[in-house]
């Protein structure tokens, strides 16, 4: 009769430490209000803004910062809102579509209104954003940065010509005496 040994004894397993989330202190503009409130460190500023703040016109699509939909105005510059940790946005101001329009649409929208510049809407928010960023600035923008703007954006539906007519009716193009068209 074989006799069998008994087994060694395992080795004790060190438990894993799970560290608690961290949370941070924000204080932050959106739309003009000013929000003060806990975030978790790794909350982005896409779903910030439409979970916590009930902003659902910022629209999510690839999340990788590839389509352009989640784009929204960081101290007045177009940024994808799911690439940005909402921890970072402390002392700074935040505008999403929601905070365009007043008594009437927007010069963007307005334009994207004339020209036809949208299907299904799902990509609209993050286009009208991305060009409200030049809408707004002094200087007329160069062709090439009226361009490399709209890149930006991806549509699934429109084709493109209705988005830039309206992104040419919103921005004043510089042309190349130094003109510019309004
Ligand atoms: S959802 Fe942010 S770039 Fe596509
Ligand atoms: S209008 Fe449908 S994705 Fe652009």
């Amino acid at each position: 009769m074989t006799i069998k040994k008994a087994a060694a004894p395992r080795s004790p397993v060190t438990p894993r430490l799970v560290e608690p989330t961290a949370w941070r202190h924000v204080d932050l503009e959106v739309n003009g209000s000013t929000v003060s409130t806990e975030v978790e460190s790794r909350l982005l500023l896409s779903d910030f803004l439409r979970e916590r703040l009930a902003l659902t016109g910022t629209h999510v699509g690839c999340e990788q910062g590839a389509c352009g939909a989640c784009t929204v105005l960081l101290d007045g510059r177009a940024v994808r809102s799911c690439l940005t940790l909402a921890a970072a946005c402390t002392g700074r101001e935040v505008r999403t579509i929601e905070g365009l329009a007043e008594d009437s649409l927007h010069p963007v929208q307005q334009a994207f209104h004339d020209h036809h510049g949208l299907q299904c809407g799902f990509c609209t928010p993050g286009f009208v954003m991305s060009i409200t960023e030049l809408h707004e600035r002094e200087e007329p923008v160069s062709e090439d940065e009226l361009m490399d703007q709209l890149c930006g954006n991806i549509c699934r539906c429109t084709g493109y010509r209705g988005i830039e007519r309206a992104a040419r009716q919103s921005v004043r193009v510089a042309t190349e005496g130094g003109a510019d068209d309004e």
